[in-house]
């Protein structure tokens, strides 16, 4: 069988572990996104930071809180895959234009779309094709299709629109990229001069021996594979051209949040590894919400 041509689910990482190519790993996740939206998501969520904030808690940690799950469709809480909540740190004002980068089922959007009222707007970014019609089916049943616009593109490439957005978002997405630096560019040249970035992503800290990260790459689309050292990813922030980078909130993935983010956006998609492999990756994976700023000059 052709590589190209793998399975997309199923199959135990560990026996079939062999590296990937860089269209391999894009064509992997973009198809595992793609089914797991058409086929309507699944309750039973992966990544467990979400939904479980009181409202105190929820700011304190750029989480959702029960107040902003009241305004989202189930719909869009079942395709959820986020590790964080980036517009409860992203200060968005009434009027603001604001681009989620891999917005999935749009969940995000929802809440953004709330904040920034009838004179703003929202722009769902993401190249699963059922991921977008998800999410206009979303931004529908919320009422809030008026003020949303849809761009099925891959956040890599250099064809976003320049200086429109005052404010991007992402929430556990540039983690599956396979060229960080590609992205932030492109969340650089979309934003206008002066514009913010607020993200949620993954990243690892401290050692990982580089043949369990190797072994983690084989399920790149579970939001842990592609995960990048701390340090290497605000140096690219920061190459990019954003200042200002400033860490919100961040938060180390305990055994049970590992097993599960590891599987994203579930089992079936990108099955679990043995516990002793996700063992020595304990302690070492996190959650991390920032913001930046792309200066005015
Ligand atoms: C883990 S999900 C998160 C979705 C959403 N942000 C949320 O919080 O539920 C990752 C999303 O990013 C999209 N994605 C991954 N790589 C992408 C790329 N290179 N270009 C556009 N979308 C991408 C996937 O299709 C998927 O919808």
């Amino acid at each position: 069988m052709n590589k190209m041509n793998k399975p997309c689910c199923g199959g135990n990482p560990e026996e079939t572990f062999s590296p990937k190519s860089t269209a391999e790993i894009k064509q992997e996740v973009k198809q595992r996104y793609d089914i797991f939206a058409k086929e309507g998501g699944s309750a039973e969520g992966c990544c467990p930071l979400v939904g479980k904030g009181t409202e105190s808690f929820a700011l304190e940690h750029g989480l959702y809180s029960q107040e902003d799950l009241a305004l989202i469709p189930k719909l869009a809480i079942n395709l959820s895959r986020g590790c964080g909540n980036p517009t409860s740190f992203a200060n968005l004002q009434p009027g603001e234009v604001v681009a989620d980068f891999g917005s999935g089922g749009g969940i995000d959007l929802v809440l953004a779309a709330h904040k920034v009222g009838p004179a703003g707007k929202v722009i769902g970014i993401d190249f699963a094709p059922n991921m977008s019609k998800r999410s206009k089916e979303v931004m529908e049943e919320a009422g809030l299709f008026d003020r949303t616009e849809f761009i099925l593109l891959d956040i890599e490439n250099p064809k976003v629109p320049d200086d429109i957005a005052d404010v991007v978002i992402s929430n556990c997405v540039i983690n599956l990229c396979p060229c960080k630096p590609c992205v932030y560019k492109q969340i650089y040249e979309i934003l206008k001069p002066g514009g913010r970035l607020a993200i949620s992503d993954i990243v690892i800290i401290g050692e990982v021996d580089p043949k369990i990260r190797e072994y983690f790459q084989s399920i790149w689309s579970g939001c842990t594979g592609g995960a990048i050292p701390e340090d290497e990813y605000f140096k690219i922030v920061e190459e990019a051209g954003f200042r200002q980078v400033k860490v919100v909130a961040r938060h180390i993935l305990g055994p049970k949040e590992l097993e599960e983010m590891a599987s994203c956006p579930g089992k079936k998609f990108s099955p679990a590894f043995s516990k002793e492999k996700l063992a020595q990756f304990q302690g070492k994976i996190v959650s991390t919400k920032f913001v930046a700023v792309k200066p005015k000059e």
